[in-house]
């Protein structure tokens, strides 16, 4: 298979392109390097993919689109940044918005089967319910919600009007090796960096705000799986259905390092949700997809790369 992955050397994006070169597919990856790095991709590239230095809102996406055929399209190229996307809605936008309507007109030119679209549990804003189900009313509550939410209407556009394919990918909060520390979601990397160097933590509030924490490469095989024919038009939410406590996720990165160090506690920040999980259930019956890898197992891969990573040299 052809795939042409965009936010090919972010934390994600760039395990993606790791797993889909080690399963014999044909690789080219888009990302303008804003907040990934080549560095994620050599295995890759070493490999045999391709990787192109190109901004998502760029028309040459289309020209590269159309002179490679990709079959399928994952866009995962993304302003991440909820807080950011609050500071600067047009620039989110932009990114978020006209990129992926950019993505969809080279997906559409090229004649691409499908288009693998990552979303975020941000769409769903302030939930009524927990677990939040992959039907819940999408009521996002920040600029970056609503990027991801009109996404999803333009791939159900696009899909009605020129046949193009999607499954669209609601992520939880995922984690793992060559997650950056300084964004605002690598929770796991910021605890687990900050206690192997001995430096303070904090968690926000009394630390009982919850989220759903899935694996890295449980991640990417929910997009290997929305690669192939199923999960047609549909969206799934890929996370464990699992809730943990910013204390409880501390005590398990301390655990892993052999730290006995406890958080201070910090005021919570304002907007901050108190609690998120997902229900995985249709991720299950749509795609065949179900989370394999324990927290605590995914945490001490983790920390097992932080330590490998000698000090900064994992970000540039
Ligand atoms: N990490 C999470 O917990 C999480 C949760 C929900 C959704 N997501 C989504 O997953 C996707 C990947 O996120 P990530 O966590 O790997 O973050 P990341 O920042 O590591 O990856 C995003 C990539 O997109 C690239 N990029 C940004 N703007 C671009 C542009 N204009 N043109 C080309 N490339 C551009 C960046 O350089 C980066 O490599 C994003 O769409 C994000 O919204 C992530």
């Amino acid at each position: 298979m052809r795939v042409l992955v965009t936010g090919a050397a972010g934390f994600i994006g760039s395990h993606l392109v790791d797993q889909l070169i080690r399963e014999g597919h044909q690789v080219a990856g888009v990302d303008d390097l804003s907040s990934g790095r080549a560095a994620n991709l050599a295995d890759a590239i070493r490999g045999g993919a391709a990787f192109h230095r190109m901004d998502v809102t760029d028309p040459e996406v289309t020209e590269l689109a159309v002179g490679w055929r990709p079959e399928v399209v994952c866009h995962l190229a993304a302003q991440i940044s909820v807080r950011a996307s609050v500071d600067d809605p047009v620039n989110d936008a932009l990114v978020n918005v006209l990129g992926t309507v950019n993505v969809l007109e080279a997906a559409r030119a090229a004649g691409a089967r499908k288009v693998v679209f990552t979303s975020s549990v941000a769409a769903y804003g302030i939930p009524a319910a927990f677990p939040v189900s992959a039907e819940a009313e999408l009521r996002p509550r920040s600029p970056y919600g609503a990027s991801k939410v009109c996404g999803e209407v333009y791939l159900d556009t696009y899909r009605a009007l020129h046949g193009l394919d999607f499954t669209t990918l609601t992520l939880a909060n995922v984690y793992g090796p060559r997650q950056r520390r300084d964004g605002e979601a690598g929770v796991v990397t910021i605890f687990a960096d900050a206690l192997l160097r001995g430096a303070p933590t904090h968690v926000f509030g009394d630390g009982r705000q919850s989220r759903d924490y899935v694996y890295v490469g449980d991640v990417v095989d929910a997009y290997l799986l929305a690669c192939g024919n199923r999960g047609s038009g549909g969206r799934f939410n890929i996370g464990t259905g699992i809730r943990t406590t910013d204390m409880e996720l501390h005590a398990l990165v301390a655990g892993a390092i052999g730290s006995g160090a406890m958080p201070g506690h910090a005021p919570v920040r304002p907007g901050d949700l108190p609690d998120m999980v997902v229900d995985p259930g249709s991720a299950k019956d749509g795609l065949g997809w179900v989370p394999a890898t324990s927290l605590r197992d995914g945490i001490g891969g983790t920390v097992d790369w932080l330590k490998q990573a000698s000090g900064g040299q994992q970000e540039s």
